[in-house]
């Protein structure tokens, strides 16, 4: 029986880690699953309203870390989260995704000996002002087991000398939750909360990279695309929290009132409100990386307002554009993929990821049993 570790920490990785310690208590004569919230998201809506939407256990361990700056927040995770290894004494610890919790639970377990695998390895985009891919390059340079959503993804990892023997490709393991929570989602009421209900043409925004909100130019400049986007259908958009206050300091939550019902700010949204609503929109425009490739799983089109993506795979077998921030090229793009949809979906996103994380837990531990 292997006793593994399972870190949670900020909003993308709920959805990532609960396939996995839901299959792990499916198989519970093989796999002694802990659950630890290293506390980096917070907020209700941030954190407790995944719990619930993906009943996820509660955690056997809450580190409470809360905000701060890149190296406090990584720091804090280090020190909270090494007595709990050195407690539990883990077989395996998985980590997920790319943020900080990932890179400070990845970093602490190594220094352990302790073995870890990282879900959804891989991923580059290649960009190094990202703080996630820094989270990303040192995560996979430390995992023993790096389990991969793509087929780019270990061609990244081998194309940095990382052994192909440290490599599974398992497919995305996100995309068994979204097909697991559809038919539960349909049961949410937000579309006719928001009047958008019965067939009504909406868009949805999501938007909180640093890049993009942190500055005034770039947030004006896709303030500026949602206008125009807006003459021709509703856009919604929950809001981060880091994106809302950065609205209030810069004085631009005006646009939003002026243009009312056409552009419409709410707060953010659990996971079954999100994938309701999300679903039955003709158009998305995020810059986060999840839902990139969730609007490819439901074929939705998909506007990333980056300049660059970790998710390759998302354009060459999706439905998802790269349009950076750039007024005209968002609105331009934005009307023709409402013009032009197109649907395809790449290899292994079938919802059985899970599974196959498990078994290549396995099938590592019986090729190599002690570190
Ligand atoms: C983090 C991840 C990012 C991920 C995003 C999803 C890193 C480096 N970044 O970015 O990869 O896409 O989560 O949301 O790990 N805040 C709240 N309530 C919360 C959490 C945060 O109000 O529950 C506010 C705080 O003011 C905080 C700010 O948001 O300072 C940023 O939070 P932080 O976790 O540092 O980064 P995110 O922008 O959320």
């Amino acid at each position: 029986m292997l006793k593994v570790i399972n870190v949670v920490g900020a909003r993308p990785n709920f959805m990532k880690v609960a396939p996995i310690v839901e299959a792990m208590r499916q198989r519970a004569t093989e796999f002694a699953p802990l659950v630890v919230h290293t506390g980096q998201h917070y907020d209700a809506q941030m954190s407790d309203a995944f719990f619930r939407d993906l009943a996820l256990p509660e955690p056997d361990a809450y580190l409470g870390v809360g905000s701060g700056s890149h190296a406090e927040q990584t720091a804090a995770v280090m020190q909270r989260f090494e007595p709990i290894v050195i407690a539990e004494k883990p077989d395996w610890v998985i980590v997920v995704g790319d943020v900080n919790s990932t890179l400070a639970c990845a970093l602490c377990c190594a220094k352990m000996g302790v073995r870890v695998a990282h879900v959804e390895a891989g991923l580059r985009s290649r960009d190094r002002s990202m703080p996630e891919e820094l989270n990303r390059l040192v995560t996979d340079q430390l995992s023993d087991l790096l389990l991969t959503p793509s087929p780019d993804a270990g061609a990244n990892l081998l194309a940095e000398n990382i052994p192909g023997e440290r490599i599974r490709f398992v497919g995305n393991v996100m995309i068994d939750s979204l097909y697991t929570q559809l038919e539960r989602a349909n049961r949410s009421t937000i579309r006719e909360e928001l009047g958008v209900g019965r067939g009504k043409d909406y868009a949805v925004l999501t938007l909180h990279r640093p890049a993009n909100v942190d500055d005034r130019a770039p947030l004006e400049r896709i303030l500026s695309a949602l206008e125009q986007i807006g003459t021709r259908l509703p856009v919604i958009f929950p809001a981060h929290p880091r994106t809302r206050r950065r609205l209030e300091e810069f004085g631009l939550m005006e646009r939003f009132a002026a243009h009312d019902s056409r552009l419409r700010l709410i707060e953010p949204l659990g996971y079954l409100d999100f994938l309701r609503l999300f679903s039955g929109a003709k158009l998305v425009l995020t810059d986060s990386g999840g839902i990139q490739e969730e609007t490819t799983a439901l074929s939705i089109p998909c506007l990333t307002l980056r300049e660059n993506t970790e998710r390759p795979i998302t354009i060459t077998h999706g439905t998802n554009r790269l349009v950076g921030t750039d007024t005209g090229t968002i609105t331009r793009e934005a009307f023709d993929a409402l013009d032009h949809p197109r649907a395809s979906l790449p290899p292994l996103w079938d919802g059985q990821a899970a599974d196959r994380i498990l078994n290549a837990l396995l099938e590592k531990e019986m090729m190599n049993p002690k570190r």
